[in-house]
């Protein structure tokens, strides 16, 4: 019995001194409410920015217009075909809305591989790949004798001025095909499937994928007015209202802005909060002093940044007995979903250790607790920042509304968001810390993204059949 005390108090002893060693180490990744309260503010006034015409054209976080204008009310109903480019995964979808007079969704889809020679080579090829899987798609599902309205969801930046149309202003993540930028990227999808003549596809929205997922989750929830993504990327939209939107005519009604919060900080605006890891990682990226923002956040970047920090603990003699493996030095090779598997609530410990000597390390049960305890900080801090944009977003709503409480849904899709065990707990208790008079409901969409083009089509054909009455 004394035995089993104390092993209990030797094992609460070393933790204690693990993480007092590693908050001590990562003081600066550790943000104070006071701080999340100050980057709040920051991306109000971002907002204002991306919103105002003479302010646009500089402006980092870019508040892209993106012409829905209207959430599903239920009546949408149909058949559509939908691509998701950009996510995690390249899908291809069928899928039918409502049937028999019931609000339902159903899908068919089929993943497609995404080679990094296509998503980094030429950029016509990359899009001649895509009209590739969809034909396969149609043959597979014998649907190439019908004429099929399409919804691309294309995860990136794009500036559009209808909603069936969208130049791309840059790749992010980890795309960088040669010859897209600044052209439209539903001309050219419409061109690469010309090249199938047996196929009859109409692309009738292009929907980034925060807006299939509000639109997703709206189909559910009339209140849903906000989507995030915290995913490979992160990124959120919501409904704003037109009298605010310069950049489009009309004061009318209400439309989605696509916020683009990923490049937020890529003026600077960030630099008080970023540290030598964000810097070192953000040099080793595609696409250096771009989207610093969803470099502290999202899932193509959280393992990358507790690799780094492993990698100059161990250098400072702090972990590993000051011993490095060549895995610790390689890129990449600590990814989000080991981020998740160490912070498991029981196995996270033995999931650590494991991840570890996988990586050719030999760590004794302090380095395992510490590591745990980076891959805390590291992810605490991700969901931290998504909470003080998002509260931003949130409040900006509130005041729109000019409501004393706002009552609403966020809808957010992601791997991150889904895979990661605590995760969705901490972000949702941020905001409603950072934004008390807010009653927010989250609501993870299931494939939202990619149903949510879908939706989009959808809604933008009633409207039509709307106007045609
Ligand atoms: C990146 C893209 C953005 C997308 C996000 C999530 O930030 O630029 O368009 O929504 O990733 O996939």
């Amino acid at each position: 019995m004394f035995a089993v005390h104390l092993m209990a108090f030797y094992f609460s002893k070393l933790k204690e001194d693990q993480i007092k060693k590693v908050d001590r180490f990562l003081y600066h990744m550790r943000l104070s409410d006071d701080t999340l309260l100050d980057i709040m503010r920051r991306f109000q006034a971002e907002m204002e920015k991306g919103l105002a015409k003479d302010t646009n054209p500089t402006a980092a976080v870019k508040m892209l217009p993106t012409f829905v204008r209207a959430i599903p009310d239920g009546s949408e109903k149909g058949e559509f075909l939908s691509l998701d480019l950009g996510g995690s995964k390249f899908r291809v979808l069928k899928v039918q809305v409502a049937e028999e007079g019931k609000r339902h969704v159903q899908m068919e889809s089929q993943f497609y591989p995404t080679p990094s020679e296509v998503i980094r080579g030429n950029g016509t090829e990359l899009f001649e790949y895509v009209a590739d899987c969809l034909a396969d798609f149609m043959k597979t599902k014998d649907l190439k004798h019908k004429k099929l309205p399409l919804g691309l969801t294309f995860s990136f930046p794009c500036r559009q001025t209808k909603l069936e149309e969208g130049v791309l202003i840059s790749w992010t993540k980890k795309f960088k095909a040669r010859g897209v930028q600044d052209t439209d990227v539903v001309s050219r999808l419409t061109k690469a499937m010309r090249r199938h003549k047996d196929m009859d596809v109409d692309i009738l929205a292009l929907v980034n994928d925060t807006v299939g997922t509000m639109m997703t989750c709206a189909y559910d929830d009339p209140h849903c007015e906000v989507g995030v993504i915290i995913g490979t990327g992160t990124n959120a939209c919501y409904m704003e209202d037109m009298s605010n939107i310069d950049l489009v005519e009309g004061d009318e009604g209400r439309m989605c802005i696509n916020t683009e919060w990923g490049a937020f900080g890529d003026d600077g605006a960030l630099e008080d909060i970023r540290t030598e890891f964000d810097r070192e990682l953000d040099l080793g990226s595609l696409n250096p002093g771009k989207q610093l923002f969803e470099k502290m956040i999202s899932g193509l970047y959280l393992g990358e940044l507790v690799r780094l920090i492993l990698l100059k603990m161990a250098k400072a003699g702090l972990l590993f007995g000051g011993e490095k493996s060549s895995a610790l030095h390689t890129k990449g090779k600590i990814e989000t979903r080991h981020v998740a598997a160490m912070e498991k609530y029981k196995e996270g410990l033995a999931n650590t250790r494991e991840i570890l000597v996988d990586l050719g390390l030999e760590p004794s049960e302090a380095d395992c607790v510490a590591v745990q305890h980076v891959c805390t900080i590291v992810s605490f801090r991700s969901a931290n920042l998504c909470a003080a944009a998002l509260a931003a977003i949130l409040t900006r709503l509130q005041e729109n509304k000019r409501v004393e409480r706002l009552r609403t849904t966020v809808g957010v899709d992601g791997t991150l968001y889904k895979i990661h065990p605590q995760y969705p707990k901490r972000l949702h208790k941020v905001v409603r810390k950072l934004v008390p008079s807010c009653d927010v409901r989250f609501l993870l969409s299931e494939s939202g993204s990619t149903k949510g083009a879908a939706m989009v089509t959808a809604v933008a054909s009633r409207v039509q059949a709307q106007r045609k009455q």
